[in-house]
């Protein structure tokens, strides 16, 4: 977890805020310096897995399998749900599962960022470390998984696209905006965002 000092937010979080989308949408960076602009705490849920297990998330995928990885990853993210109101990044895969889903639509709200698979690419294709990429051909299969996982992220709270160029800053005050547009739609919850006077 990384604390930021609250000093110049103009928003209180009464609600998680947690990033969903797929590898490369810009979870993390996107999340941290959002959870700065707010004042608040940031936790990116696949270190936690890695801290938890002692094992890096390919070994992790390697002598365990898929399977294992999620079930850890889903026992985490309620954790950190129940433990601390904050910004939590989620591993792509994360919102795609039905338990780990209903956790985190019962317990926080949800902010896809969404990204086309050109950007996506681009992010990925360097950087190696994510095990479902490992095939004959990655770029065709993170075009699979966008396929089978576009309408699942579809059921986040809020969508917000994450667009070539975008700073993280202007991604963190455009999802800012989403939030408290969705927190006035819903006006019967408490908001997720409470304006400091
Ligand atoms: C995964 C995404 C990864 C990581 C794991 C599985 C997925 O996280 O959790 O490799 O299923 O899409 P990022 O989305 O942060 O790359």
């Amino acid at each position: 977890m990384e604390t930021h000092t609250p000093a110049a937010s103009r928003f209180r979080l009464r609600r998680s805020l947690v990033l969903v989308g797929l590898m490369g949408a810009g979870k993390t960076s996107v999340g941290r310096r959002l959870a700065a602009c707010l004042g608040a705490s940031f936790t990116d849920s696949d270190n936690e897995i890695v801290e938890a297990a002692g094992m890096s998330i390919p070994e992790i995928f390697e002598s365990l399998g898929e399977s294992v990885f999620r079930d850890g990853e889903r026992r985490v993210i309620a954790r950190l749900l129940a433990e601390r109101r904050g910004v939590l990044a989620t591993g792509g895969g994360a919102f795609v599962e039905p338990r780990t889903r209903a956790e985190i639509k019962a317990n926080a709200t949800s902010v896809w960022l969404r990204a086309d698979l050109d950007l996506l690419w681009d992010r990925v294709r360097d950087r190696p470390g994510r095990p479902l990429l490992q095939t004959a051909n990655p770029r065709e299969t993170l075009a699979e998984l966008l396929e089978r996982r576009y309408p699942l992220y579809a059921e986040a709270d809020v969508m917000v696209d994450s667009r070539r160029g975008a700073s993280h800053e202007a991604m963190a005050q455009r999802i800012i905006e989403a939030v408290q547009a969705h927190d006035r739609a819903h006006g019967e919850r408490p908001p997720t965002l409470e304006a400091v006077a």
